[in-house]
């Protein structure tokens, strides 16, 4: 006998019904609109873009862009997307790089791969290849050369520019290596690395420089046109083979787009995968995805033809003049200082010897509505605080300086985390081999990560667990990590 409760779905319900329960579930999350989310999202604020990118998205969400020659439609507007993002990076008619060619890609994390494994596969000959990063370089490099068995050479980045030296690149370079890469910007801090010069010395080796702008390369180059000092990043820059810039982030597009560049197709060529050999179709994939939902991609061209090159100049005038207000308030409050000066998006703060505990702020913020991104204390680099900052919090900026300095002043009061005693010897003496299932669940009761069923997965304070992890190495960080989202990734029957 078949127990009618336990097999099978539930039966269906009502349309209403369901997309209730989505919006319900919803109700949760972190504000995407309001311009109190500091990472995660990239809100213009520009009324009906929403509406305008949800509504393209449904007219091509059940396209399939495996096969171009069905779907042109998809192809037009890939095509489209890779000449903007082309033209905003220095390419095109007229400029000094004519020829570059991309790919549509369904976000930083996969162009980061594939500019890898492009790479890596110009080289058959070199049967351990690898690749030399900064160490401020995406964690995505790190990914990429995890999941492609490409050793990783991570060039540290000074305390003080946290930007890597040109010439420790240029000397981490062997003939195995197959990539040198660099940011424009650094996702932690946001400062523009020296590509100029670390592309020179990758070129001199005959090696491929890929420029890592998926954060910051829609902005960039409008941020110079409004007179800032932006340094050489893009294609006008000799050496420069590849460069990444995601839509999903400052072309304000919705989650699922990135473009991948090359400047030119023969270096596109290994980039490709196409297989034969089976009885079904030909599969020719120039991305890591097979069949891709168009929903993104109709999304983001909707988006970037919409707004524009005005919309976009307009935009980055309103994100650079809340930069500066943000960093204005980090500036007023004693007890913190600016990590860099801000060059693109990105306001970054930690705290002087006598400021706050900065994980106790983070919550402090959380509790006055400001969502900010804590970063871990690395390789002599102080935790700090992020914010991603978009043009949607321009109305906010003159909220969030009287906020922060009252959070600094109720974190101080509070006092810096105190680890248990317990807590605090087990993190010092654990191996990440050394965890076993049961130390992993004592660990997350105790740090209060709730199991309730559609509860909140995490505690509303989240100092102490992010004490305790600054207070393990980056190994230990990684293991526990993933067996804390082992743990809240469980299916609900
Ligand atoms: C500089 C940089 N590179 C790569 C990525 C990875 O992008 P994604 O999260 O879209 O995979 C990010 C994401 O923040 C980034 O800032």
């Amino acid at each position: 006998m078949i127990d009618e409760t336990r097999a099978g779905l539930p039966a269906g319900v009502a349309a209403e019904v369901a997309l209730d329960e989505v919006r319900r579930l919803r109700a949760g999350d972190r504000p995407i609109h309001g311009g109190r989310l500091f990472a995660y999202v990239y809100d213009p604020a520009v009324p009906g873009l929403d509406e305008l990118a949800a509504a393209a998205h449904r007219e091509s969400a059940h396209v399939n862009g495996l096969d171009p020659t069905a779907f042109p439609s998809l192809l037009a507007m890939e095509n489209a997307l890779v000449g903007a993002a082309g033209r905003v990076l220095g390419a095109g008619p007229g400029t000094t790089a004519p020829d570059v060619v991309g790919s549509v890609t369904s976000g930083g994390t996969e162009s980061l791969i594939l500019a890898v494994k492009t790479a890596r596969d110009a080289h058959p000959e070199i049967t351990a290849p690898r690749i030399v990063v900064p160490s401020s370089a995406h964690a995505a490099f790190a990914k990429a050369a995890h999941y492609l068995r490409v050793a990783m050479d991570v060039v540290p980045v000074s305390l003080d520019t946290l930007r890597p030296d040109p010439a420790a690149m240029a000397a981490a370079i062997r003939p195995e290596t197959v990539l040198v890469a660099c940011s424009a910007p650094s996702y932690a801090h946001g400062v523009v690395d020296p590509v100029a010069e670390i592309a020179a010395a990758a070129a001199d080796a005959g090696v491929r420089c890929h420029v890592d702008a998926c954060f910051g390369g829609w902005t960039l180059p409008y941020l110079r046109r409004l007179g800032e000092p932006v340094p050489a990043f893009d294609f006008a820059v000799p050496g420069v083979t590849s460069i990444s810039v995601d839509l999903h982030k400052y072309a304000y597009a919705p989650k699922g787009v990135s473009v991948l560049l090359h400047r030119d197709a023969s270096l596109r060529a290994p980039q490709y995968f196409a297989y034969a050999d089976w009885p079904g179709y030909t599969m020719i994939n120039p991305v890591i995805a097979s069949t891709r939902s168009g929903g993104p991609i109709a999304a983001a061209y909707a988006t970037v033809r919409h707004l524009g090159d005005d919309g976009y100049l307009r935009l980055a005038t309103v994100t650079r003049d809340a930069v500066a207000g943000l960093a204005d308030a980090v500036r007023a409050v004693d007890g913190l200082r600016l990590m860099a000066e801000p060059e693109s998006t990105v306001v970054c703060f930690t705290a002087t010897e006598d400021g706050p505990d900065l994980f106790v702020l983070v919550d402090e913020l959380t509790a006055r509505g400001w969502h900010t991104q804590p970063q871990l204390s690395y390789a002599g680099l102080p935790a700090s605080v992020h914010l991603t900052v978009t043009a949607s919090v321009a109305p906010r900026v003159g909220d969030f300086g009287p906020d922060l300095a009252d959070a600094v002043a109720a974190a101080l009061v509070a006092g810096p985390v105190r680890l248990p005693a317990e807590l605090a010897a087990l993190v010092g003496a654990l191996t990440p081999d050394a965890l076993t299932p049961e130390l992993v669940e004592g660990l997350a009761a105790g740090l209060g990560m709730g199991d309730e069923p559609g509860g909140a997965p995490l505690p509303e304070r989240m100092a102490v667990v992010n004490t305790l992890l600054d207070a393990a190495p980056p190994a230990l960080r990684e293991r526990l990590l993933v067996e804390f989202v082992g743990l809240l990734q469980r299916p609900t029957w």
